[in-house]
């Protein structure tokens, strides 16, 4: 990958707009080259939660918004479910271009590496400083290996809330696109269960802390 230019983080930005603009014109690797446009966090500063997946979907790269395809729609009804409203979160991604590979008429999701991630790094801290949100929840590995450390397990480590180095708590649950993956109905009612009962734990645990 080519690192064409740092990401033009402005400094002391006064909003997730102002960022959001700035973003539009990353180029900090290659993958605004195929992608529609970069695909910013949306949510409130002063957020209690940041919700981090992976990098935006073929729907959220045309809409411009994270989390408004299926795996959004899975996200809002466990949100839902566990008493969360998502008015009340910060919603983001790790890697904020879409990654895909043509198959016939398709576009593919392609996982992001690590250069990639680190390249987008600056938009994540950013947005992390204008939000101040008490926990970071990442949505699936890719999130919690960048975020957390690279050897975490979501199906051993999920649920649980740990300090973090950037300051709020940061904790990992599955991400909702794996529900939708599983190969029967009963495995991705047992995989939404434990989806909603992370949620449940997380914010329960953010309520009664001091
Ligand atoms: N998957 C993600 O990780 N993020 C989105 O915004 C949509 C799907």
């Amino acid at each position: 990958m080519a690192i064409e230019a740092p990401a033009p983080v402005p400094t002391n930005p006064r909003s997730i707009d102002e960022l959001r603009d700035a973003a539009a014109g990353c180029r900090a690797c290659d993958l605004w080259e195929r992608a529609t446009q970069t695909v910013f966090g949306e949510g409130s500063e002063g957020a209690w939660l940041m919700l981090v997946g992976e990098q935006p979907g073929d729907r959220e790269d045309i809409t411009g918004a994270p989390f408004v395809g299926p795996a959004g729609e899975m996200l809002d009804r466990g949100l839902d479910q566990a008493g969360i409203d998502r008015r009340q979160a910060y919603v983001t991604n790790v890697v904020k271009h879409f990654k895909w590979e043509p198959r016939g008429k398709r576009r593919i999701h392609q996982r992001p590496n690590t250069e990639e991630i680190r390249a987008c790094r600056p938009w994540f801290e950013a947005e992390l400083q204008r939000v101040k949100p008490r926990v970071v929840l990442c949505l699936g590995a890719t999130a919690a290996q960048a975020l957390i450390s690279p050897t975490f397990r979501v199906t051993r480590q999920h649920g649980i809330l740990f300090p973090s180095a950037f300051g709020p708590m940061i904790a990992a649950t599955v991400h909702p696109a794996s529900i939708l993956r599983a190969p029967d109905p009963e495995a991705r009612e047992v995989a939404y269960a434990g989806f909603v009962d992370d949620l449940r734990q997380i914010a329960a645990s953010v309520k009664t802390a001091p």
